[in-house]
């Protein structure tokens, strides 16, 4: 059997959490990886470490929502590390508040990071898809996507990304390209803390509580979500495309 090839992938939000759990997994995959996001500094000791092991792992610093950056950091990553042939688009924000009191630049803030993110890094990777007519594209969703109070901005954002990927799915297949959105429940990071100080609970309390309504009765771990990436970024996902896939510990629709 021939090994498969060593493809090149780009993880944007890569710096921490959900982001920093697929960089680790891709590039012990024998991926090149390289992570893009606002601040690369949290990421320095571990990208240390997986290249002392080994693996070919980079950090660039671009804002996804600005098209120069956005375009530039994807140039880079190809003339580095060669053609980014999987595009996982992870870098996301919350600005949680009731719909009736928020903010146009709450609801700007987040489809700018989640939508046009997505759409500028997707447009600027998919030359590179095409001429190896192979391609890898996931959006991280959210269970969230499914309506949340308190969350409509966010909500109606992650929603998109599934018309997003769904579209793509149809509109690239027949160039090798898939387009997939996974879609993770509760996930311990950053993110967490301000859902629980939003909610006036603890981490601790917030997690408790949450936990209850998880049917495995666990919260979830950045390597949940990153083992399914890697499944999606992989030479055998090949005939799943246009999908939207829950990593929640229990079902959604
Ligand atoms: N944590 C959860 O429970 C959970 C659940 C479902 C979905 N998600 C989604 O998973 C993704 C990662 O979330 P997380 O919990 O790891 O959050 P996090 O806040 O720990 O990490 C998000 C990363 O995105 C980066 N980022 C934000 N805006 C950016 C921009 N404009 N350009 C480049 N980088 C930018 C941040 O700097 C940060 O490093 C997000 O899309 C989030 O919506 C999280």
């Amino acid at each position: 059997m021939s090994a498969a090839p060593s493809r090149t992938a780009i993880v944007t939000g890569g710096a921490r959490g959900i982001g920093a759990g697929i960089v680790a997994r891709l590039a012990r995959n024998g991926m090149s990886v390289a992570a893009i996001d606002l601040d690369v500094d949290a990421l320095t000791d571990s990208l240390e470490r997986l290249r002392a092991g080994g693996a070919k792992a980079i950090a660039l610093k671009a804002d996804v929502t600005d098209e120069c950056a956005a375009r530039n950091a994807v140039s880079e990553v190809a003339q580095r590390l060669g053609p980014p042939v999987i595009l996982v688009n992870n870098a996301g924000v919350a600005r949680d508040v009731d719909l009736e009191i928020m903010a146009i630049e709450d609801w700007d803030a987040v489809h700018r990071v989640h939508l046009r993110g997505a759409f500028l890094m997707t447009q600027a990777a998919i030359p590179f898809m095409r001429a190896e007519k192979w391609g890898r594209i996931i959006q991280i969703s959210s269970i969230s996507a499914q309506g949340h109070a308190g969350r409509a901005n966010y909500c109606a954002a992650k929603s998109g990304m599934h018309g997003f990927v769904k579209s793509l799915a149809i509109e690239l297949g027949m160039h090798g390209i898939t387009a997939n959105a996974v879609a993770p429940g509760l996930i311990v990071t950053r993110m967490t803390d301000a859902t629980a100080a939003r909610r006036g609970l603890s981490l601790h309390e917030h997690l408790a509580d949450a936990t209850l309504r998880i049917p495995v009765r666990r919260p979830g771990k950045p390597e949940d979500v990153a083992a399914l990436v890697a499944f999606l970024a992989g030479e055998e996902s090949g005939f799943v495309s246009g999908q939207v896939i829950y990593v929640a510990g229990g079902p959604h629709d």
